[in-house]
């Protein structure tokens, strides 16, 4: 668990990420309404120098963001309105997720099935006081699952994170 004091520092976890990304990953963001999912996918955009402005979208529910060459892509998703990822092939992204890293809001229970392995990051505002009085403090963890991240140490990314990292 880390704790996420403000936007940038949940950001700052996105970028951190990014470092242990690489092409066919997948990265499920959860948390409610407003947590901070969009905010940190455009960490992980950040990290993985990706073109575009990585925003919510309101009628989009996929979009790409190129890298520099040789560098993966970010497929950046809202599954909020998807009820089946299969939906997700229909799309036609015009890239393949095997060769980018995608980052799914509201996926979880749709989107494991994009991939035998994936990266949960939840973030969530706590309960009652256990994160002091700031409205801002997002709690945040992180959790692999499937082959991809087994014996794959997490802990540098929990490490606390300030906005200059
Ligand atoms: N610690 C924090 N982490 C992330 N965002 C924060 C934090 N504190 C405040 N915010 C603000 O909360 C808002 C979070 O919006 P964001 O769009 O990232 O959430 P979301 O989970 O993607 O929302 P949605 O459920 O609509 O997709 C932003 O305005 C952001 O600046
Ligand atoms: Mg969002």
């Amino acid at each position: 668990m880390v704790l996420l004091p403000d936007a940038d520092a949940t950001r700052a976890l996105g970028r951190r990420l990014a470092g242990f990304l690489r092409a066919g990953d997948l990265v499920l963001v959860v948390g409610e309404l407003g947590a901070g999912k969009t905010t940190f996918a455009q960490g992980v955009g950040e990290g993985l120098g990706v073109e575009g402005t990585i925003a919510s979208p309101t009628f989009i529910i996929a979009r790409v963001h190129r890298a520099p060459a040789g560098r993966p892509s970010l497929v950046h998703v809202d599954a909020y309105r998807l009820t089946s990822l299969a939906e997700l092939d229909d799309l036609d992204l015009d890239e393949s997720i095997g060769d980018a890293v995608t980052v799914v809001e509201w996926g979880e229970g749709l989107a494991e099935v994009l991939a035998d392995s994936c990266l949960t990051v939840t973030l969530d505002r706590g309960r009652g006081a256990d994160l002091g009085p700031e409205a801002d403090a997002r709690r945040g963890t992180v959790r692999g699952r499937g082959p991809r991240w087994d014996g794959v140490d997490l802990a540098p990314l929990l490490q606390s994170v300030d906005a200059d990292s």
